[in-house]
């Protein structure tokens, strides 16, 4: 039998991870990305969109790349509240591709459908999502990512678009969340249904290195788009 004493100490990295058991997923995940939400918001597409040095065609565009991602992601989330693992943290008033293919129908016309062409980035981003399957976890980093980002950021986005555009609020229903009525304790009732995921330290820690690579498939979009678009 091993004594207290005779164990050998933990290993450095068993102490981080220790450390790291304390710190919440919602506040991991803010952390884990601040660097790249930063590069995001510096990427020469988004700049540009948002200075209004690109026109409605660049604007729509990234509407037609949202449409393959959000598909994608709410239909794992489908996925996970049919297993019974989705902890909450699944919301209807969030489902956005409706409000994506009203836009598209502005933008583009009645035979959008036709005329929608999907970026190798954004195909590489849809198969990530794709393979999250119905693992709540892998859903979790997708999910934060982008609705926490449309919540927050995006609604400034929608303002600047549509000034420097001049596009009605038809085509930018993505942004508005109609069955949310104030969205700063919507962001907090989401942050806490993260951190009541019933995951250990290393699965908060493979939440954060999924979000990572959600925020590395958006900055890869952003530089297929910013390849297209120039001001
Ligand atoms: C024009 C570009 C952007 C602007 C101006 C912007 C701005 C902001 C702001 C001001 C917040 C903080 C809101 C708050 O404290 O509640 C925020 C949060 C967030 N943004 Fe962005 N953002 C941009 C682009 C992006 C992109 C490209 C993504 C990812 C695809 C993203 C994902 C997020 C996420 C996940 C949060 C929540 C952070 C947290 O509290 O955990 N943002 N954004």
């Amino acid at each position: 039998m091993t004594t207290i004493s005779e164990r050998p100490a933990p290993a450095p990295a068993t102490q981080a991870t220790a450390a790291a058991s304390d710190v919440p997923l919602s506040l991991a995940l803010r952390e884990g990305t601040r660097e790249q939400h930063g590069q995001a918001e510096g990427m020469a597409f988004v700049e540009n969109l948002m200075a209004g040095r690109l026109g409605r065609e660049a604007y729509t565009d990234l509407a037609v790349q949202q449409l393959s991602i959000y598909t994608a992601l709410e239909e794992a989330g489908h996925r996970v509240r049919a297993a019974g693992g989705d902890h909450d943290l699944v919301f209807d008033e969030l489902t956005r591709v409706p409000a994506i293919e009203r836009d598209l129908e502005h933008l583009l016309g009645a035979d959008w459908r036709d005329r929608v062409h999907f970026l190798p980035a954004t195909r590489a981003y849809t198969e990530r999502l794709v393979a999250c399957g119905d693992d709540v976890s892998r859903y979790a980093a997708h999910a934060y990512t982008r609705y926490l980002g449309d919540l927050s950021g995006g609604q400034v986005v929608k303002r600047m678009v549509q000034r420097h555009y001049g596009l009605p609020a038809e085509a930018v229903s993505f942004y508005d969340f109609p069955e949310i009525h104030k969205l700063k304790p919507f962001k907090d009732v989401y942050r806490e249904r993260l951190d009541a995921l019933p995951l250990d330290a290393d699965q908060r820690a493979a939440v954060v290195a999924e979000a990572q690579v959600a925020f590395s498939l958006n900055q890869a979009m952003f530089a297929e788009l910013g390849a297209v678009h120039q001001g």
